[in-house]
């Protein structure tokens, strides 16, 4: 027999239907008179309530059916008279599919740490909270596809294995088919890539930006939505070494309609997780407020889940220079009392604790930081003219800060002056000959142009209010972690 969703049945079958479901039990409970199952099949957080009366199921059936298992249950659908559901099945016969020996299954029903349930990370989809993590993390992938779509921009698809570090930072997984033991080396002694798979070094891409811009270059607006890698030894809450990056790229745009543009693209997929994912936000609401009640009184939040979100869609973003956020944080309460673990000055990078400050205590809003100093951002940035209001250099970058997060998306408006983008290049030592195909677009038909990018699980975390990375992201990798 076809399968029937929990979530259908719940949703639309009307009381007398007979049906046959199928899912994992949560619990099972026996009363004087009857045994209860919850079954879940993850299409929706919520269990639906199968009944038989008492000495109805055979003793060895009834042994089977443990926290796991899973079944099929054929039986009506009735009106139920517990509390909590509106419906239940009176079970007229149950199928085993596969056991769940109660003494070796790990999700046994009470409270596991997330840090256990990272452990088996094979099973944590099973759980209420993963299950709803999944199934919002799925809806905004569906909502940046629509948005895009909706707004006439192209799905570029752009490479995995590249032989180009878009971001000049270093942090790649090379690629490679030599012997890892016994390369084979040139004349001068060092490895020879020639012989490689692809004759030439290569590595995992830490973003597809570069390959955006030519799509821009050609099709107007595009974007990229796939996976990017990062072997950067970040050990945070923030940080995964594979992540998911949605980046747009547009012709003629420039840095004013960059922040628009970002600023419209996150309030549209986060009201869209509001309206089509409302019992698994409900569900995380009342799971964050639960663990809010733990902490201490000066650190809980006075904000919910569903509060947090409806406050960002309806709220604009503060936007301000770098140059004037560096004014307020060199002039906070806590850069004065010496409380911010990095000092503070014009020229640095932000740290997540002076984002953090800006976006939580100095605004209690989503920022949009601009205009950052050129020796902190990549090479493609581009250069500001000189101003009185910089004491250096800057270009026209843009991060957008979230409460919670700190940088969830960043971007820029991009260098289009082929002399500036060469000079820039060889100032922080990028071969301009390897990103020929790069510079060619600056060389035919060069335009203003802008994009930016967003991580796809800090948008999961803050939509989801879960408090780590890992936790977003189905088998999450980070260092020392790539198990499942
Ligand atoms: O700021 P980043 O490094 O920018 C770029 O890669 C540009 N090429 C984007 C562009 O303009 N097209 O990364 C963009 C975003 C960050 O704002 C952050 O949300 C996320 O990617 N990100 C990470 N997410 C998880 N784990 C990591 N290690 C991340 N590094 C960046
Ligand atoms: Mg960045």
């Amino acid at each position: 027999m076809s399968y029937l969703p929990i979530q259908h049945v719940l949703k639309t079958l009307p009381v007398g239907t007979e049906v046959t479901i199928k899912g994992w039990v949560r619990t099972k409970r026996e009363s004087k008179n009857a045994v209860f199952i919850a079954l879940n099949d993850g299409s929706t957080i919520h269990t639906i309530q199968a009944v038989a009366e008492t000495g109805q199921l055979p003793e060895d059936t009834l042994k089977l059916i443990t926290t796991g298992a899973c079944l099929a249950v054929t039986g009506l659908l009735v009106e139920s008279q517990g509390a909590g559901q509106a419906v239940e099945v009176k079970i007229a016969s149950i199928q085993i599919y596969g056991p769940a020996d109660p003494d070796k299954y790990p999700l046994q029903p009470k409270r596991h740490s997330l840090e256990f349930l990272r452990e088996i990370a094979h099973l944590r989809p099973r759980t209420n909270t993963f299950s709803a993590v999944l199934r919002i993390r799925h809806a905004l992938a569906f909502a940046v596809h629509k948005y895009f779509n909706d707004n006439g921009f192209y799905y570029l698809n752009t490479p995995i294995i590249t032989a180009s570090d878009a971001e000049g930072a270093g942090e790649m997984f090379r690629v490679t088919t030599l012997d890892a033991i016994k390369p084979p080396l040139n004349e001068e002694g060092k490895v020879d890539y020639s012989q490689d798979f692809f004759g030439r070094e290569t590595n995992l891409t830490v973003s597809g930006q570069l390959e955006g811009e030519l799509g821009a270059m050609a099709l107007g607006k595009i974007y990229t939505f796939g996976p990017t890698f990062r072997a950067e030894n970040s050990n945070t809450t923030r940080h995964l070494a594979e992540f998911w990056m949605i980046e747009p790229e547009m012709a003629f745009f420039e840095l004013e309609d960059n922040m628009n543009l970002a600023e419209d693209f996150v309030k549209t997929v986060i009201r869209y997780a509001l309206q089509n994912c409302a019992d698994d936000l409900a569900f995380l609401d009342n799971r964050l407020k639960e663990e809010e009640k733990t902490k201490k009184k000066e650190e809980q939040s006075d904000m919910g889940l569903l509060d947090k979100l409806q406050f960002v869609i309806s709220n604009e973003f503060v936007r301000l220079t770098y140059t004037d956020a560096i004014d307020i944080l060199v002039n906070s309460k806590p850069a004065k009392k010496g409380q911010f673990q990095y000092e503070v000055s014009w020229g640095v990078d932000l740290q997540s604790e002076h984002e953090r400050y800006l976006v939580e205590k100095h605004f209690k809003k989503p920022v949009i930081l601009t205009n950052y100093p050129r020796e902190i951002k990549a090479f493609y940035m581009k250069q500001d003219e000189e101003s009185n209001a910089a004491p250096g250099p800057t270009v026209r970058a843009m991060d957008v800060l979230f409460p919670g997060i700190g940088e969830i998306i960043g971007g820029s408006q991009r260098e289009d002056n082929y002399d500036k983008l060469v000079a820039r290049m060889q100032e922080v030592g990028i071969e301009p000959e390897a990103l020929w195909w790069y510079l060619d677009t600056r060389r035919f038909g060069s335009a203003p142009h802008a994009g930016f990018g967003l991580g796809f699980e800090r948008l999961v975390l803050f939509v989801t209010g879960m408090g780590n990375i890992r936790d977003v992201i189905p088998f999450p990798r980070a260092p020392k972690t790539a198990e499942f």
